[in-house]
């Protein structure tokens, strides 16, 4: 079943912010890379791809829904330059909470038009951003534990560029 005429447009949107998080990711990336925190900057890039897998699986819907997505305009990141790891961390949480209310209105308002077959897709994108707020949230507070504890912040660091590479196919 299409999408309503109302619904299109919302889910257009929501591509657009999944895009738009793409690159505040990619700009905190550079953040911490310009600070010399590798592992903080791959970890924020690979981020930043898991943004465009979300972006793809709402694509991915609307299309198989017989509906014409189209990616609106991208603002540029709204990311403080020479922002501490911890302004960084703050940033992508701000983000993630952001996106997860964006989340819940595109729920109710499919909720409103009955429309039930993007609940499963909606509810995968609920689940995921309890996670990543959840994930962003223990990283700050990791990074607010170590203080200005270089060693600290260094092993931290080195702790995040583990992070397996990732793919913008999902
Ligand atoms: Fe696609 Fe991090 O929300």
């Amino acid at each position: 079943m299409k999408l309503s005429e109302t619904l299109l447009p919302k889910f257009n949107a929501q591509i657009t912010l999944e895009f738009a998080s793409s690159m505040a990711y990619r700009q905190l990336a550079i953040e911490m890379d310009v600070q010399d925190l590798p592992g903080m900057a791959l970890w924020l890039r690979h981020q930043a791809d898991e943004e465009i897998v979300h972006a793809n699986k709402f694509i991915d819907h609307v299309v198989d829904r017989g509906n014409h997505p189209s990616i609106g305009v991208v603002d540029a990141p709204n990311v403080t330059v020479g922002a501490s790891p911890a302004e960084v961390f703050e940033a992508a949480l701000r983000h993630e909470q952001t996106v997860s209310e964006s989340i819940r209105d595109l729920y109710r308002a499919s909720d409103q038009e009955g429309d039930l077959d993007s609940r499963p897709l909606l509810n995968w994108f609920v689940e995921e951003q309890i996670e990543e707020e959840a994930t962003v949230s223990e990283i700050l507070s990791r990074i607010r534990l170590v203080g200005d504890d270089g060693p600290g912040l260094l092993r931290l660091d080195a702790e995040l560029g583990q992070r397996p590479t990732s793919s913008t196919e999902g």
